[in-house]
């Protein structure tokens, strides 16, 4: 499970294929509505917005947190430079089967096992974390867990680069990261806002909270 596969990906997306893909997405905001958190994947804008500050060449390992069907999975796969290890998390049997079979590439299932999956693999800290996982709706336990994964996962240089869809986390990121900026991204459904968290706040010893009113 934890070999890094690599194989032939087509990246690009035909019209038939995004159809049963955002179809596919919607029945699983409709079965689970609070695992999913929005009723269709991410749209270009907003994947662009969330890509906008990184620098490829010297992200040496990724993790995608909340893959879904993979529209930044994709991105990333295209854009990652060779030989850099990628990590991608989806909870949702039949996306993660779905991702694995179309992109062949290993998908894990819980975020909160990211530590984990970095150990076993090769024992590094992650550069980027990428995060899709939508914390507003989450019980607040899978939230606490998940971002403790996160905090002991990012390497001292490492970025945190999260969406939502409203600013709720905004406070409990700026007690878990130095460095918090936002952007709206207004072209997306629903809009959403983009954190990029740096620096992660060892020192006070943030634990996150969870979910914020
Ligand atoms: C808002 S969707 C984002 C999907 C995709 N990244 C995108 O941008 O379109 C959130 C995804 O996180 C997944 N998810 C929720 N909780 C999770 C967890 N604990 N571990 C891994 N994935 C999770 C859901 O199944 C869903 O596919």
């Amino acid at each position: 499970m934890f070999s890094q596969r690599s194989g032939n990906r087509s990246t690009i997306t035909q019209p038939a294929e995004l159809i049963k893909e955002k179809l596919l997405f919607a029945k699983k905001f409709a079965a689970a509505p609070r695992t999913v958190g929005s009723v269709t994947p991410s749209s270009p804008q907003l994947i662009s917005s969330m890509f906008r500050n990184v620098d490829w060449q010297k992200t040496g390992v990724i993790a995608e947190l909340g893959a879904g069907t993979g529209v930044m999975t994709k991105e990333i796969l295209k854009l990652k430079a060779p030989g850099s290890l990628f990590f991608a998390f989806e909870i949702e049997k039949e996306l993660r089967e779905m991702l694995k079979r179309d992109l062949k590439i290993d998908v894990y299932d819980d975020a909160a096992k990211l530590p984990r999956a970095l150990e076993a693999a090769h024992g590094r800290k992650a550069d980027l974390i990428i995060s899709g996982l939508p914390f507003a709706v989450l019980p607040r336990d899978t939230t606490l867990a998940v971002m403790r994964a996160v905090l002991r996962s990012l390497s001292d240089n490492g970025t945190f680069i999260a969406f939502q869809y409203s600013f709720h986390m905004k406070s409990a990121f700026e007690r878990m990261f130095e460095e918090v900026s936002t952007r709206l991204v207004v072209m997306n459904i629903p809009p959403a806002v983009v954190y990029e968290c740096r620096g992660v706040n060892r020192q006070r010893g943030a634990v996150p909270c969870g979910k914020e009113q």
